[in-house]
This record gives structure tokens, sequence and C-alpha cells, in this order.
């Protein structure tokens, strides 16, 4: 594992002159933000010694390194999911690439479907806490004690002050923003209502395939978290439709103009 950081990691550094600070995962429909880096290095992961490569419509699939609001950034323009067949370091090889190349403050960002009854699709919410309910752990095995403890504290892993943070800065822009628990279940499938029930009564307000693996890795490494959901749909059973990925990529089309101005002013005005 450490080899293939060590080679992954200097692939990546020759194509940069520059340390990226601040990392950025973006999920379905919402690379787009990686189109507004300035001066921007692409790096497609296929071309990336050991990083796995995506599979999922709406995921292009590469890094994109440069400047966003001045701040030196390194974004993910898709994501490796469990669904996929990948493996938890698989998914989570990416964040441990970021840390090694400098990156202290991780934004995760995913469309999500709403299990609280008083979201709305197009909402984006700020992530205070998550469930894993993935049945799995990226930490499981082994513990590097060079980047974090083996029993990491879950307590805060995103991180207070960014959630403040974001909430000021959704504020200033007239942004509407909500706040919640994200659960994280495996997918592919789309939930049950009955699921969505039980993830509701167990005090969940999202619910999405992604994010909790990237984030407990973060958090176990020392990063400082930002996590945000594009509330894409409302999940099984709130309305009397089906659900479809069409739906969650429309959702994200709609909403990015907010998306990507909401994250901007949340980087420009980062705290370290
Ligand atoms: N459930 C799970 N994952 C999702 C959903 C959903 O309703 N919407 C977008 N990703």
């Amino acid at each position: 594992m450490n080899n293939h950081l060590n080679e992954a990691t200097t692939y990546i550094q020759s194509k940069l002159s520059m340390t990226p600070e601040i990392g950025l995962i973006l999920g379905s429909g919402l690379g787009v933000l990686g189109d507004a880096i300035e001066s921007p290095t692409f790096i497609d992961y296929k071309d990336i010694p050991h990083f796995p490569e995506s599979t999922v419509e709406g995921h292009k699939g590469r890094l994109v390194i440069g400047h966003l609001e001045g701040k030196p950034v390194i974004a993910m323009q898709g994501r490796f999911h469990y669904y996929e067949g990948y493996s938890m370091q698989d998914v989570t090889f990416p964040v441990h690439v970021m840390k090694q190349l400098g990156v202290a403050s991780l934004i995760v960002t995913n469309a999500a479907g709403g299990v609280n009854t008083a979201f709305k699709p197009g909402d984006l919410m700020i992530i205070t806490d998550h469930i894993n309910n993935m049945g799995d752990n990226p930490l499981i095995g082994p513990n590097d004690d060079q980047l974090g403890v083996r029993f990491p504290d879950m307590s805060q892993v995103y991180d207070r002050t960014y959630i403040d943070h974001a909430t000021t800065c959704a504020n200033e822009l007239n942004i509407p923003i909500q706040k919640g628990v994200y659960v994280g279940n495996t997918g592919p499938v789309y939930e049950t209502p009955a699921e969505i029930k039980m993830l509701r009564l167990l005090g969940g307000d999202a619910v999405g395939m992604s994010t909790v693996p990237e984030v407990i890795t973060a958090g176990h490494a020392g990063m400082r978290v930002l996590g945000i959901s594009c509330i894409s749909n409302m999940a099984a059973g709130i309305l009397d439709q089906p659900l479809t990925h069409d739906e969650v990529i429309e959702t994200t089309e709609y909403v990015k103009d907010h998306f990507i101005k909401l994250v901007k002013q949340i980087i420009h005005t980062l705290p370290q």
C-alpha cells in the first residue's frame, strides 16, 4: 500500500509546480466545479499508477489541480464507489494520496436522497455527522501509526469551525441551506420505503452511496473535513414516484450554480 501510495504521489507531483492545500471530492453531477479551477492541470485517473478507474455516468475520472479563489486545490472529478466493486482501500486511496501531497482540508460532496421530509430536491445540506451503514470500514486491517491512531475518534470528524463557516457563507450568499446527518449505504440499489422509514427513525436526514469511507479515512489522517450533500431527490416512499439516476443528475444540474457559488465562497475564506 505504501509503495503504491508513493508511486501515485510521485507521479502526480511530477506534473505539478505547486502544493495543493484543499482537496475536493466532487460527487455525481457536481464535477462542474472542477471546470472553475484556474490554470488547471488535468490528470486522468487511468494515467496514475495504482489509481482505480471510475465507471459511473456523470463522473469524469480525473484530477484537476490548480487555483480556486486564489487557493491551491486538488479536485477529484468523479470518485470511486464501493458498489462498483472496489475495496474500501481502493475507494479511499485518493484520500491517502491527497494527504501525502500536503492537503490539510477536505471538502467532500455528494448527491443524496432526502430522508428528512422537510427537505426538497435541490436543497444543499451541510453534513453535521454521518452514520456508517455500509457494514465495512476502510480502516479495517493493520493500522498505519504514522498516519493516525488505531481507534480514531469520530465525534467531531466534520469540523465544527467548517460547519459554522459554511453556514455563514450560505447566509451571506442568500443560499438556503440545510444541515443534517448523512447515512452511507453501499448501494447500488436505491432504498426501499421501509428502509427510508428506518433511517429516519435512526436519525438520518439524507442517504447516499459514498462519502463515509473517504471521511473516515480523512478523519483518521487528521484532515479537517467539510461535507456538502446536494439533495437530488426525495428518498424512496416519500413521493409516490420511482427514483432514477437521471433525476439525480437533472437536479444536480439545476442546483449547480448555487453549489459552485457556495463552495467558492467557502474556499475564499476557509479558516486555516
Ligand atoms: N439513495 C441513495 N443514494 C442516492 C439517492 C438516494 O435516494 N439519491 C442520490 N444518491
